[in-house]
């Protein structure tokens, strides 16, 4: 099972540091923790996670007790094992998710996570840039110019408290502003239903930066399309004998080398569905019907 090696070759310079020591074998299969399982479930996924050769889990200390889930399940951790998290937002008094850009908060946070963890590094954290939706949007001191940010994110670096540091709900123009402080990977939303990020993954293809697409499988909020209720997925998943989940990752991990996947679960058996999918090869009849069903995909700039 090949999941995220490039983050443990730190052998280069921080912006090669994520490379894959030999030729990318397909890609990562991450998975989120500290959804609404119980905790004995919660716990037991992560640990079947990692028994399946699961070696990147995607996390944050805003999403409240993912990270203890994590380290009661898996710490000490096995070598192999990338945590990636993200900086940028925290809980209010009353829970509430905020916008925290300020080099300092990102600074905290990262502090926060490697204390939650139970870690001296994180193996990346993603800056998550809340310039736009989804979610929480920022307004006046949060506001953060990007430079300062990774300013300080590169400081904690060198610090050797982050391995490598991503960027998450950028625009294509962000990134290439951010790639001379050497960026891992770029975790933005993305799916077959909606691929307002495609000029994203554009610049993260010229670029060679890996792809995370956040919402594989068109997320578990209300509201959202999801990639199980679209007949077109349905149709192509029951003449390939799979799933409709199965095809929207196997579609995912075709349209680019450098994808980690990172579908969330509650589920076992969706978990170990969702591993599967790595084996899943669609035909080009079926991808090119993929490729169609997503309203709108901009190939320009899109975001500030
Ligand atoms: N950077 C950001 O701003 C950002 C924002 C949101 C999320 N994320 C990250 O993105 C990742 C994925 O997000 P997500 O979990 O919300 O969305 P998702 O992976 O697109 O969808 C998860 C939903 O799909 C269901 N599901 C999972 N596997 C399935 C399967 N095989 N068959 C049918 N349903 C299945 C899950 O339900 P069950 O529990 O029943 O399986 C859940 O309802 C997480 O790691 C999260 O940390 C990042």
């Amino acid at each position: 099972m090949t999941l995220d090696r490039r983050i443990h070759d730190d052998s280069s310079e921080p912006a090669d540091r994520f490379r894959p020591p030999g030729p990318s074998l397909r890609a990562g299969r991450h998975r989120r923790a500290g959804r609404a399982a119980g905790r004995d479930t919660a716990l037991a996924i992560l640990r079947q996670a990692v028994r399946a050769g699961v070696n990147h889990i995607d996390t944050a200390h805003f999403y409240g007790e993912a990270n203890g889930l994590i380290r009661d399940a898996l710490a000490p951790y096995p070598g192999d094992l990338v945590l990636a998290t993200k900086v940028g937002a925290d809980r209010d008094a009353g829970g509430k998710l905020i916008p925290a850009q300020r080099p300092d908060e990102l600074r905290a946070q990262v502090d926060a996570n490697l204390a939650a963890l139970g870690v001296e590094q994180v193996g990346v954290v993603n800056l998550r840039r809340v310039d736009a939706p989804p979610g929480i949007v920022a307004a006046g001191e949060q506001r953060v110019d990007l430079d300062d940010q990774l300013a300080e994110l590169a400081a904690l670096r060198d610090a050797d408290k982050i391995g490598g540091i991503g960027l998450s709900n950028v625009s294509a123009g962000q990134l290439a502003q951010a790639l001379p402080a050497g960026i891992a990977c770029v975790q933005n939303l993305y799916n077959m239903l909606d691929r307002t990020a495609e000029s994203v993954l554009e610049a993260c293809r010229h670029h060679g930066v890996a792809w995370v697409p956040f919402f594989p499988l068109g997320s578990g909020m209300t509201g959202r399309p999801k990639v199980s209720d679209n007949p077109a997925v349905l149709a192509i998943a029951a003449e390939l004998g799979v799933t409709a989940g199965q095809v929207a990752l196997a579609w995912l991990l075709a349209s680019y080398d450098e994808t980690l996947l990172i579908p969330g679960t509650s589920s076992a058996a969706h978990l170990a569905e969702n591993l599967a999918a790595g084996d899943v090869t669609l035909p080009e009849s079926a991808i090119a019907t993929l490729d169609r069903l997503a309203p709108d995909v901009p190939r320009k700039e899109s975001q500030p």
